[in-house]
């Protein structure tokens, strides 16, 4: 875990360390969330000069099933965030609640797993849509997304998300956690807690945390 002053500017670093070494011979897989924090990171690597837009392809860790213009549509978030550079990417992939998570699914695997995924924390300890109670652990093997909901409600709306699976296929995942409210949680996850978030694995798994919300949170959470 790395507690850091800027959480978004961090992030925008780790992203274009990642860029630098990409493969040339093929788009840069990069996997977005929606919440505070991933708007945060999208706008702040939008932000960084030098980024190779053209060569990267946006898809998504999860989604919102609300209308496709919907401010709550996560595509919708990351779009405003990434502003006018969103113009020149190499694809920019939405999930579609109508579609369902099979034929998202069939893309991720065509594509191949992420080069870098950026996915956030909730304060009941979520990452993606994957809730506490509705974490997909049940999804059969080889299921990349999943259609799910909060039971607590909590979190409104039905949703797609990216399985642990497909999670775990990516090379770098950076986990943005951002305020007081996650304390608990992020501290319950050090300590072992089977909440979602303990569940996030991948290549190299990197915790960006700010002051607030490492709160009493030690060191078992990985890098
Ligand atoms: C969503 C997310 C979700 C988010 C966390 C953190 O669609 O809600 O993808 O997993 O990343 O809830 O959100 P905040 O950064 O707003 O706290």
């Amino acid at each position: 875990m790395r507690v850091v002053e800027d959480v978004g500017a961090s992030f925008a670093g780790l992203a274009a360390a990642a860029l630098r070494s990409r493969d040339p011979a093929r788009p840069f897989r990069l996997g977005c969330s929606g919440g505070s924090s991933g708007v945060d990171c999208f706008r702040r690597l939008a932000a960084e000069p030098g980024v190779p837009w053209t060569a990267i392809e946006c898809y998504f860790a999860d989604e919102r099933c609300v209308g496709p213009d919907s401010p709550d549509s996560n595509a919708v978030a990351i779009a405003a965030a990434l502003g006018r550079v969103a113009d020149g990417l190499a694809g920019f992939h939405p999930m579609s609640c109508e579609e369902g998570p099979d034929a998202y699914g069939a893309l991720l695997a065509a594509a191949g797993g992420f080069d870098l995924l950026q996915l956030g924390l909730g304060p009941d300890g979520h990452t993606a849509s994957l809730f506490p109670g509705s974490d997909g652990r049940d999804a059969p093997p080889g299921t990349l997304v999943i259609a799910n909901a909060d039971p607590t409600g909590l979190n409104r709306f039905p949703r797609l998300s990216l399985t642990f699976e497909a999670i775990a296929r990516a090379a770098l995942v950076v986990v943005a956690v951002t305020g007081a409210d996650k304390a608990e949680a992020l501290s319950q996850i050090d300590a072992g807690e089977d909440l979602p978030g303990a569940h996030i694995r991948g290549g190299q798994v990197v915790w960006l945390v700010d002051h607030e919300a490492a709160g009493g949170a030690a060191s078992r959470v990985g890098s």
